[in-house]
């Protein structure tokens, strides 16, 4: 494979144009950036990088790029990369990089053994596919492999197989599933290096998962139907981070919102934020539209298509493609389904009834907007950044566990992105600080 598989290179000026503006929302990165030009923080470190090709990653891959890093960036989703970006950070900035929209799962993994014969001393993976298949190598699981990624596994001697994890000092992972995944590798003992989990920073996930999240994925569901959301039944599942930016930012727009939870606690939270909570069961016969962000699998199930009303439009931004059981829904239909639109794939049952899947199920936000703007990804890049900067300089000190990001780099990017907003706000005073340390003073 050459050192690029990408869509058409013929768009890099547009995608280096959508680059630019993104990097004016994003001034934290920016300085980020000026520092690593100068002090090249990851001089000599191959990374492999799997995360969504979009704007805002650019300017990641551009900073990781000034700090003297060698790179390789692969999609993390087979419908969330933007061709024009791919093509800019290969025409413009030279950034190896394999990802084209709408690649089948075959090319999925083909693009990810581009980046394992990277040979990376570092990954940063959005969702654990990189991780998990350097892994799977290793142990010699080739059966949990996509088929052909496995035998080009399986063609390599036991030292080569061995050779792609040896160099690896460690790792960043950017999202709640791969955090999940990660943490039960660690649990049972197949973690082979630390990660940082990013997706863990307060900066990162009060306002990525919450902000981010709860606007793009409106504007996916919007830019693939253009419904009105105002009067309309909106169902959230999941009412963890994503799910109440999601939630708050349909409500804003005048839609009734019903949650559905498994955790008690998440679901009394959205019931005293004033939303109906109920069963998806029966939410699925109120609903006219309804989004998954749980990172479950199969909360709209087969059970759930049965009760739905004619024209029920159903999407995903949880990461995997697995929270909308399709193949129950394809199994209640004759036909196959006809794209009506973009991304509005259109089901109709045996007994006559039009559901409609946005995005095949994959997360909406990406597949047909733009995923979340930049000045979020402002804040989560940068802790991307930081963290590559710190496992570089301490890997040999930790374990092979799932780390948060330093605290003092979280309350760092918080400073730093209030300053760019000119936000100011009060110091404690020498009487504050005595006050809040002392149990001494009472009524
Ligand atoms: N679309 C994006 O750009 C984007 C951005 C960030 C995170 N994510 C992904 O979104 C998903 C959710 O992330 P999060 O940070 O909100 O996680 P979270 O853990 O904060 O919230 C998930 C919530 O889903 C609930 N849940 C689990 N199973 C359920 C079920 N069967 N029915 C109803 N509720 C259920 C959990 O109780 C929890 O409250 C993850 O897959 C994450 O990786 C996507």
């Amino acid at each position: 494979m050459s050192n690029y598989d990408i869509k058409d290179i013929n768009q890099s000026e547009g995608g280096r144009r959508r680059i630019d503006w993104a990097e004016r929302e994003m001034p934290v990165l920016r300085m980020i950036r000026d520092r690593f030009k100068k002090e090249k923080p990851l001089k000599g470190l191959r990374v492999s990088a799997c995360l969504h090709v979009t704007t805002e990653t650019a300017n990641l891959m551009r900073t990781l790029q000034e700090g003297g890093a060698d790179i390789v960036l692969t999609a993390s989703n087979p419908l969330s990369t933007q061709d024009d970006v791919a093509a800019a950070l290969v025409n413009q900035y030279e950034i190896p990089t394999f990802a084209v929209k709408g690649e089948d799962n075959v090319t999925y993994y083909k693009h990810i053994r581009a980046a394992l014969q990277h040979k990376p001393h570092m990954t940063m993976d959005d969702g654990a596919d990189l991780v998990s298949s350097l892994f799977f190598i290793e142990m010699g699981r080739f059966e949990k492999l996509e088929p052909s990624l496995g035998a080009w596994a399986k063609s390599l001697s036991g030292p080569e197989r061995k050779d792609l994890l040896k160099g690896v000092i460690g790792g960043m992972e950017e999202t709640t599933t791969g955090v999940i995944r990660l943490k039960a590798m660690e649990r049972d003992n197949i973690l082979k290096f630390p990660i940082i989990a990013v997706n863990d920073a307060q900066t990162k996930h009060f306002f990525d998962n919450r902000y981010g999240t709860g606007q793009s994925t409106v504007d996916g569901i919007i830019r693939a139907t253009n419904v009105l959301l105002a009067g309309k039944v909106f169902v959230v599942a999941g009412y963890g981070w994503c799910g109440r930016g999601l939630a708050s930012r349909v409500r804003g727009m005048g839609a009734q919102v019903v949650v559905t939870e498994v955790d008690p606690l998440k679901a009394l939270e959205a019931v005293m934020d004033g939303y109906q909570v109920m069963p998806m069961l029966d939410a699925a016969r109120v609903g006219d539209v309804f989004c998954t962000v749980t990172g479950d699998i199969n909360v709209i199930d087969g059970r759930h298509f049965e009760v739905m009303k004619d024209g029920a439009i159903v999407a995903n931004s949880g990461h995997f493609n697995v929270e909308i059981n399709i193949p129950a829904l394809e199994k209640m239909c004759k036909d196959k389904p006809n794209l009506v639109r973009p991304f509005v794939d259109q089901y109709t049952t045996k007994d006559g009834r039009k559901v409609n899947i946005l995005g095949e199920g994959r997360l909406i936000n990406l597949a047909s907007a733009e995923g979340h703007p930049a000045s979020v990804m402002d804040m989560s890049f940068a802790n991307q950044a930081l963290a590559a900067e710190f496992m570089a300089k301490n890997a040999d000190k930790l374990e092979k566990k799932v780390y948060s990001v330093p605290q003092e780099i979280d309350s760092e990017i918080a400073r730093l992105k209030l300053e760019a907003m000119g936000v100011k706000i009060d110091k404690l005073t020498d009487e504050q600080l005595k006050y809040l340390s002392s149990w001494e003073e009472g009524t």
